[in-house]
């Protein structure tokens, strides 16, 4: 009993002792530099790192969405259909845009590239992925359109609707798109589409409440999104 007040007493006494060195000049200098550092250690953190860190890569030409989807009579299916097999054919390849490109028919140079660079000599366009997995992922685009009933926009933002083409930025450390890794460098979401790494897929399936296996905390759960 009484070792343990001694114990709350030697604790209650140590602020008082520290207090003591106070008051003795200086304090606003201290300040000063204690702010000086601390905006420049935020300019680093903020501005300069993401800088480095990632670099940019422009798409081949740019792509509008919306002109697009006035174009087309079946909105983003499309484009980006189901095969047969429940496979999702991802992003269209020359031959669904050969019927309307087969020649240039606008004043737009991005047309002209297109045409010219991949219509002319049957290129496919090589295309840069926002929201490209490593290869041991698994994403079936199925069980989120038909089975979860989501929306395009909550894991890609507005992209489908957009007039032109952010670029594409890659992280120079692990080799992942920006779209995945996260737009804030503190990790803080304030999007569903900000960021998409596993504990952002498993977060939905938790919050979903699908099977817990699901979940990359749930007993044998790796193989289902990693195969
Ligand atoms: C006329 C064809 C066409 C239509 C219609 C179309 N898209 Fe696209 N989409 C493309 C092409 C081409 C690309 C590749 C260039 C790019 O990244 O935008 C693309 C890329 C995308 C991407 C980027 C994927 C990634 O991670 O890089 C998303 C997301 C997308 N489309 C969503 C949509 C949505 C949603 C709709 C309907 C509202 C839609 N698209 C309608 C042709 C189309
Ligand atoms: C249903 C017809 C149709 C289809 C299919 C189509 N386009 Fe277009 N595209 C147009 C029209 C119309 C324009 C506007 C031409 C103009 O007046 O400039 C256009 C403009 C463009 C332009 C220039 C404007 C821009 O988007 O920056 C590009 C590049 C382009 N298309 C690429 C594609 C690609 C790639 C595909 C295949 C994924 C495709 N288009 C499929 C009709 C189509
Ligand atoms: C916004 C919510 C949400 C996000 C984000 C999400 N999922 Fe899902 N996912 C679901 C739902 C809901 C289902 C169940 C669909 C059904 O009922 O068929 C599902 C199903 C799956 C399945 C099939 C599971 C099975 O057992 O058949 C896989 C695999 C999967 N998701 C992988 C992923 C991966 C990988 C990511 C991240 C890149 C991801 N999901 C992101 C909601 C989400
Ligand atoms: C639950 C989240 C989610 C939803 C909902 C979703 N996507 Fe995706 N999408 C992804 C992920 C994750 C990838 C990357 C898959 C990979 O790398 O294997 C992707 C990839 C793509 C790609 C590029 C595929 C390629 O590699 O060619 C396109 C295009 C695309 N999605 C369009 C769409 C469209 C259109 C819709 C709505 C009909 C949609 N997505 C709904 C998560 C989602
Ligand atoms: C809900 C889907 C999901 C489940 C379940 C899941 N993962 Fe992942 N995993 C991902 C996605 C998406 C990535 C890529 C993005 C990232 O690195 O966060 C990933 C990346 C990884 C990586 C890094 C690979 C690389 O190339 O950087 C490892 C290692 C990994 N997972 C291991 C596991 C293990 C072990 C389990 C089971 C305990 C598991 N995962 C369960 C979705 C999942």
């Amino acid at each position: 009993m009484s070792s343990q007040e001694d114990k709350v007493k030697t604790l209650s006494e140590t602020p008082a002792d520290c207090q003591a060195g106070q008051g003795s000049g200086g304090g606003p200098f201290i300040v000063l530099f204690f702010i000086i550092g601390f905006v420049a250690s935020l300019v680093v953190g903020w501005v300069i790192f993401p800088k480095v860190l990632y670099s940019q890569k422009s798409q081949p030409f740019d792509f509008n969405h919306r002109l697009h989807l006035e174009q087309v009579d079946d909105g983003c299916q499309s484009c980006h259909f189901f095969r047969e097999d429940g496979s999702f054919a991802g992003v269209p390849k020359l031959e669904q845009c050969i019927d309307c490109h087969e020649d240039v028919q606008g004043e737009s140079e991005d047309e002209a590239v297109f045409v010219e660079q991949y219509v002319a000599k049957e290129r496919e366009v090589p295309w840069l992925i926002y929201s490209r997995q490593p290869n041991c992922v698994f994403f079936p685009h199925a069980a989120h359109i038909f089975g979860a009933k989501l929306e395009c926009r909550t894991c890609h933002g507005d992209t489908g609707t957009s007039e032109s083409l952010k670029p594409y930025e890659e992280n120079r450390i692990t080799g992942y798109s920006r779209d995945i890794w996260g737009r804030n460098i503190a990790g803080f979401k304030s999007n569903t589409w900000d960021r998409m790494k596993m504990d952002d897929c498993a977060q939905c399936h938790e919050t979903a409440g699908i099977h817990d296996s699901s979940v990359q905390t749930g007993r044998d759960a790796c193989f289902v999104c990693h195969k």
